[in-house]
């Protein structure tokens, strides 16, 4: 499917290579934009690549004759992808600096952005380069990894530009993911729920939310319509992404029950207190020397009472946070509950889970069969779970068709 597709082309000795992209990504049928940094200049054969792509390429931020052109750019194409990206291009845009035309319409996109780096190995495996990759990865960029092999320099190593044809494919896989989840309307719920002892304390949890929100704007990347239903977080709701907030498991029930049926997809990731208190208090109780006993009630099994609501073609995923991660419990938890898919981490390893930017999920399916996803930031596990989706789920041929209440 032809796509507007706009190459930013970074300071990089591999500038040149830009062009063999250009003519493979025409020969796909895309529109390609060229968007070339002042020092790129230096390198591209700019008319080569005008007369390639049939447009200007374009450089200069503060050009007279369209003065919010990095917002028209930003908005106009499907995809942005920088190849080659230099070593201070990725920082830049992990910075979120913007300072010339390409790292200022690259904050204001909200499409996939790719990033295929090509530098010297010692640069490319520079802890700020490899910290600013990071950075990246957890917000959704795509990075096409560069190769071994002879570098500009001479010499031998890591941070070879991608070929061109493994650039064309990764595009192609960001694309057409973005294609199959166009309309699909996704639920997802995320963060922890707060039950009122009395008007200033409450039982909470540590759920930091960061998990939810990763796979809501995953969808919403791959052109899914969004809600998500949040609990109190910190957090920003991801752009494109319908927000919903809760504080009680109550609330959070209402909520899921009333918009489960307009949704194809439901993300049961909010970690939801199991017990609530039986008779909050109106007023703050005072310290007076006593003790003071609270009665907890349960709260509903709210990822059970979605399965039950559940029509044929609509999949439900559940989270499950575990100490120990016995596979048959697992098994047993999904089968019991209703649920299409059990996404479980365990809580009790440091530096995954809860609040942390990281996880490791084991993905269950009914028929038993399980994946370890590995550790990762939470935004590419998001991406890692949605692929698992689309093995196994059906995608419908024509969008679910209602309205979000
Ligand atoms: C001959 C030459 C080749 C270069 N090749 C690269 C490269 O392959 N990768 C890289 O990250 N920087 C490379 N640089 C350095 C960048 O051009 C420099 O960091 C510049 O500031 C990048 O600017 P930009 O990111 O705005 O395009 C090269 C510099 C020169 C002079």
């Amino acid at each position: 499917m032809s796509k507007r597709i706009l190459l930013g082309v970074t300071g990089s000795i591999a500038a040149y290579k830009s062009l063999e992209l250009i003519r493979l990504l025409r020969q796909d049928g895309h529109d390609i934009q060229v968007v070339a940094t002042k020092n790129a200049l230096r390198f591209l054969p700019t008319l080569t690549a005008e007369v390639f792509t049939g447009h200007p390429v374009y450089s200069d931020l503060f050009d007279p004759s369209c003065s919010v052109r990095h917002i028209d750019l930003a908005q106009e194409c499907d995809g942005i992808l920088v190849a080659p990206a230099s070593a201070n291009f990725l920082a830049k845009m992990s910075l979120g600096l913007a300072d010339d035309l390409l790292s200022t319409l690259c904050l204001a996109s909200t499409c996939p952005v790719l990033v295929a780096p090509a530098m010297e190995e010692h640069m490319y495996l520079h802890p700020a380069i490899q910290e600013h990759r990071k950075i990246l990865a957890v917000r959704g960029v795509y990075e096409i990894l560069p190769e071994n092999g002879p570098l500009a320099s001479g010499k031998e190593g890591l941070g070879r530009l991608a070929s061109a044809e493994a650039i064309r494919n990764a595009l192609a896989t960001c694309l057409s993911r973005t294609g199959r989840w166009a309309g699909i309307r996704v639920l997802v719920s995320a963060g922890p729920t707060f039950e009122p002892i009395d008007p200033v304390r409450f039982i909470g949890n540590r759920s930091s939310g960061k998990m939810g929100y990763a796979l809501a704007e995953a969808c919403a990347q791959r052109g899914a319509h969004v809600t998500l239903v949040s609990g109190p977080t910190s957090l920003h709701p991801p752009p494109g992404v319908e927000l919903k907030h809760i504080v009680t498991a109550e609330d959070l029930a209402i909520s899921m029950n009333r918009a489960f049926p307009e949704h194809d997809i439901c993300f049961m990731a909010a970690a939801v207190s199991d017990y609530r208190l039986d008779r909050p208090h109106s007023k703050k109780r005072k310290k007076d020397g006593n003790s003071w006993t609270l009665t907890l009630e349960e709260n509903a099994d709210i990822l059970a009472s979605l399965s039950g609501l559940k029509t044929p073609g609509q999949f439900l995923v559940g989270f499950a946070a575990e100490s120990d991660l016995d596979h048959k419990k697992l098994l047993d938890k999904l089968r019991k509950k209703g649920a299409d898919m059990l996404l479980a981490n365990d809580i009790s390893q440091p530096g995954i889970g809860f609040s942390s930017d990281e996880n490791e999920i084991t993905v269950i399916r009914p028929d038993g069969s399980c994946l370890l996803t590995g550790k990762h930031p939470k935004k590419v596990l998001a991406d890692k779970i949605l692929d698992e989706v689309e093995k196994v789920w059906r995608f419908p041929s024509r969008p679910f068709s209602g309205t979000v209440r």
